[in-house]
């Protein structure tokens, strides 16, 4: 099968080479064209010794030829990757400004798409109406992988590894178009929390004994950080309330940062105010020293051993589901119960038990003892709704189950608030 690979200007190129080598390696016969950005990245000569074919990204080369004519006409199949946002806007903007897009414009067989670029860039309105244009067209854009970028962020804009892409032209080079994700109209919304705002606490709250001293808890923040990141990844604009956590804050959310469970409180509350849905996966002390001295606390041989008094901290789960039920704004309040189980019961009893006392919507349930969850990249949840329907199991990597998580959220409220 004869192949035109376009290469578009991203630092995912490198992986293209990859992509190459599986077309060549199955016996097909690939021309590649880089843009001229894409030659910043990965030289022509890699290209040539790769796929054993001149290679040029200019129209001017060769022109006896008319190689943008002769291209897209002999092509089975043409792929481009990374597609890049602009080289998306070229495409769905019919421009013909290099051998590429000329070679687009004249293809006429199967194209496919497959985009790497910055989580904003691809779910800018802009990007997405490109893609929306490429696929009405009867392009195939893939959706890019999530994960690390070429930065510090992370999330949607990953380049989908090189077998997923050689596996999905495969498919559309046998005509089985259907299954393949990113043909035609998704009936899955991308970003189903655009418009929504999303408050997530998280970390575990430290209280005071004196300026050196306080009482905390084993929370890392981690599943708190993995929601605002997916929560922001569906669209949502994310308010994130961060006690001590062991993990930065992801980027592109507002961080608002506490120590205390009152703090952690007044915090919520306010940003509560205005959200469409507040989860609560802090850890939250339910009791704060009595007395904080305001000097350390020192031993003394004259004096007995210090006794600390315990009073409880004010329940701030129950307080948003009466805020809300009172008449606040309405949103879906979503607990995170850790429980043990013991003599007395079992971590389902407890937890059922838990979403009645605390009347949230959703309540995610982890089991938690000295070597599960804390400070753990993975994680295994249940999730219980008031409403009593069958409880949803979710594991694997904290990212995985805050997936899980955003979804159900989701799914519940365009079910309970639908957009007006
Ligand atoms: N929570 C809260 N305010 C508190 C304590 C907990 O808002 N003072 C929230 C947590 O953020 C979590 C949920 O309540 O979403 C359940 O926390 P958990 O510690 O499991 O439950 P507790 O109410 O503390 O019940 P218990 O310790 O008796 O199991």
């Amino acid at each position: 099968m004869r192949i035109v690979l376009g290469v578009g200007g991203g630092i995912a190129a490198y992986k293209v080479a990859s992509l190459l080598r599986l077309f060549t390696e199955a016996g097909h016969d690939v021309t590649v064209i880089p843009t001229e950005a894409a030659t910043r990245f990965v030289g022509v000569a890699t290209w040539e010794a790769l796929s054993g074919n001149p290679v040029t990204n200019s129209v001017f080369d060769d022109v006896h030829l008319v190689n943008h004519v002769r291209l897209g006409h002999e092509a089975d199949l043409m792929v481009v990757a990374p597609a890049t946002a602009d080289l998306l806007a070229r495409a769905a903007t019919g421009q013909a400004n290099d051998l590429l897009t000329n070679t687009l414009l004249m293809a006429s067989g199967p194209v496919l798409f497959a985009p790497a670029m910055h989580t904003e860039m691809w779910q800018h309105p802009a990007t997405q109406a490109n893609v929306e244009t490429l696929r009405s067209r009867g392009a195939t854009v893939l959706e890019p992988a999530s994960g690390r970028l070429t930065g510090s962020d992370s999330g949607p804009g990953r380049l989908p590894e090189p077998e997923a892409i050689f596996e999905a032209a495969m498919a559309l080079a046998r005509g089985l178009q259907e299954s393949v994700p990113g043909h035609g109209a998704t009936e899955a919304p991308l970003f189903p929390l655009t418009g929504r705002t999303v408050t997530i606490s998280a970390g575990g709250t430290r209280e005071p004994l004196d300026p050196v001293r306080f009482l905390g808890n084993r929370s890392s923040g981690k599943q708190g950080v993995a929601l605002a990141a997916a929560a922001r990844d569906a669209g949502a604009t994310v308010r994130l309330v961060a006690a001590h956590m062991e993990v930065p804050a992801p980027a592109g959310v507002e961080l608002v940062e506490v120590e205390t469970a009152l703090q952690l409180r007044e915090a919520v509350l306010t940003a509560a105010a205005d959200s469409d849905v507040v989860i609560m996966a802090a850890a939250v002390a339910d009791f704060r020293p009595a007395d904080v001295s305001g000097t350390k606390i020192k031993k003394r041989d004259d004096a007995a051993d210090p006794v600390i008094t315990l009073i409880r901290n004010p329940d701030i789960l129950h307080e948003l589901v009466a805020v809300r039920d009172a008449g606040g704004n309405s949103q879906l309040v979503v607990g995170f119960a850790a429980e043990t189980g013991d003599a007395h019961g079992d971590v389902l009893g407890y937890a059922e038990e838990k979403l009645k006392r605390k009347g949230c919507d959703l309540l995610v349930v982890n089991h938690v003892g000295s070597d599960k969850v804390f400070g753990q990249d993975h994680n295994s949840v249940v999730i219980l709704s008031r409403t009593g329907s069958e409880p949803q199991s979710a594991s694997g990597s904290k990212q995985d189950v805050a997936a899980v998580v955003i979804d159900r959220i989701s799914a519940e409220l365009s079910k309970v608030f639908p957009r007006t």
